[in-house]
């Protein structure tokens, strides 16, 4: 599929231009609905906001509103989450408590405030119980947030492509088969593996130029190891944001829900270059562990030549939280009869988990006593994990914990009191139970 001879230059995506839709100020139409289409080649019936997948990518400027006139074409409830967003948890907006029936209509308004950081984010469905499958079946879109990180002359300069990472698996007959209890347990993971819906799309890169990757991870179970041959990644954000500085790494660990931001040098001879997946072993409950595969994701290929860019050294400050004013302890685990539990106890929407005072800074240890890993995944406000037990100096929305292992977080609630969630990011854990309620109560 040749994705990159219609020459898009500059801020572009590799799936096209269908794909982004700027807010322009106004209100913006998503309809969750079941579709038709190619993903991977194939004739599919899947899920998708406005019929596409990844849904259109949103926009928006620290200080204007989100608004979204929301429908439910779908033939169950759903609604949206903005994953990784600062913003509040209440009313209409970044509440995963809300159910919209299906047929009905919901205008979300998001207020993004002054002063949210610029990266790269991403929406999709957030029904207890049923976001795996919503998700699986392709609902998922990009939101980015533009601000200083983009006005860095050499990132501004280096043209744009998001990277949308997301298994599937596709019967014969075209459909997205259901989950088997022990795909669930072990999080399903899909056989093809596709960028912006596409098998093996080619990212171009201009010879001594640089491009920049936002990569997000929207699957709902797999991880990625990413490795680009003989092209070292310059990591400029993580979940949240800027680093301090470009952050060099061979390859890099993508669990789900997580993102980061790359530069990638065209410093090697002009040719094609595998980007991949590395194995990597997530543990599993003793059944269908999926299988350890490399598996290549697109290519990067040369395509002309530019004016050599350097990698930019310094980013943007990241501030370290504050020594935490309280301690906590949450333990992930999972039982037979299908149930993940954090601190023993499975999901309860009624229930309140854990209480904050708004205005507080805490530190959490996330202690995995299971047998596969789960990424910890905590609404509304980012966090810093503790490293030799000093914050450090990137904003992150998720955590993987290695089975047998524990994490250490701080964590700041500054403003927006209300109720949301944490929970492991393996959708189907989510869905399994392995999820607690968080209230933050003014003091
Ligand atoms: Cu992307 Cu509550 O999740
Ligand atoms: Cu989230
Ligand atoms: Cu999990």
């Amino acid at each position: 599929m040749q994705l990159t001879r219609r020459g898009f230059l500059g801020r572009c995506a590799i799936a096209g231009a269908s794909l982004r839709q700027a807010a322009a100020g106004g209100e913006i139409a998503l309809e969750a609905r079941p579709a038709t289409g190619r993903i991977a080649g194939l004739g599919v019936e899947f899920w998708g906001y406005n019929g596409q997948m990844p849904g259109p990518v949103l926009e928006a400027v620290p200080g204007e509103t989100l608004a979204i006139r929301f429908r439910n074409a779908l033939p169950e409830a759903t609604n949206l989450h903005f994953h990784g967003m600062h913003v509040s948890p209440s009313g209409n907006a970044d509440n995963p408590f809300l159910e919209i029936p299906p047929g009905e209509e919901l205008l979300y308004e998001v207020p993004v405030p002054e002063g949210h950081p610029a990266g790269t984010f991403w929406y999709h469905p957030h029904m207890h119980g049923t976001t795996a499958r919503q998700v699986f079946r392709g609902l998922s879109g990009v939101l980015i947030v533009r601000g200083e990180l983009d006005a860095i002359p050499e990132v501004a300069q280096a043209p744009e492509h998001i990277l949308v990472l997301k298994d599937f698996s596709i019967g014969r007959d075209g459909r997205i088969p259901e989950a088997t209890m022990a795909e669930r347990m072990q999080g399903r993971e899909g056989s093809l593996l596709t960028i912006n819906g596409l098998l093996r799309p080619a990212v171009p890169i201009a010879q001594n130029g640089l491009v920049r990757l936002r990569i997000v991870n929207a699957s709902s179970s797999r991880y990625y190891r990413l490795k680009i041959d003989e092209h070292p990644l310059a990591l400029i954000a993580l979940d949240g944001g800027a680093l301090p500085a470009v952050r060099w790494a061979d390859e890099w660990l993508l669990a789900p829900g997580q993102r980061i931001d790359v530069l990638v040098a065209g410093a090697r001879p002009p040719g094609e270059y595998r980007i991949v997946s590395l194995p990597y072993n997530r543990g599993s409950m003793g059944m269908g562990a999926p299988a350890l595969a490399e598996n290549t994701l697109a290519t990067l290929r040369y395509e002309g030549s530019a004016q050599a860019v350097p990698v930019p050294d310094q980013l943007l400050p990241v501030e370290p939280l504050p020594e935490a004013n309280a301690q906590r302890t949450f333990v992930l685990s999972e039982s037979m009869m299908a149930s993940f539990l954090i601190n023993g106890r499975s999901f309860s929407m009624d229930r309140t988990d854990t209480q904050v005072l708004l205005g507080s800074v805490e530190e959490w240890s996330i202690e995995n006593r299971g047998t596969m890993d789960h990424p910890f995944h905590v609404h509304v406000n980012p966090f810093q994990q503790m490293l030799d037990g000093a914050p450090e100096r990137a904003w992150r929305d998720i955590i993987n914990v290695p089975r047998g292992a524990t994490r250490r977080i701080r964590i700041a609630f500054p403003d927006f009191p209300g109720r949301t969630v944490y929970h492991c990011h393996i959708l189907d854990h989510e869905d399994l139970g392995m999820m607690g309620t968080l209230e933050i109560v003014p003091g």
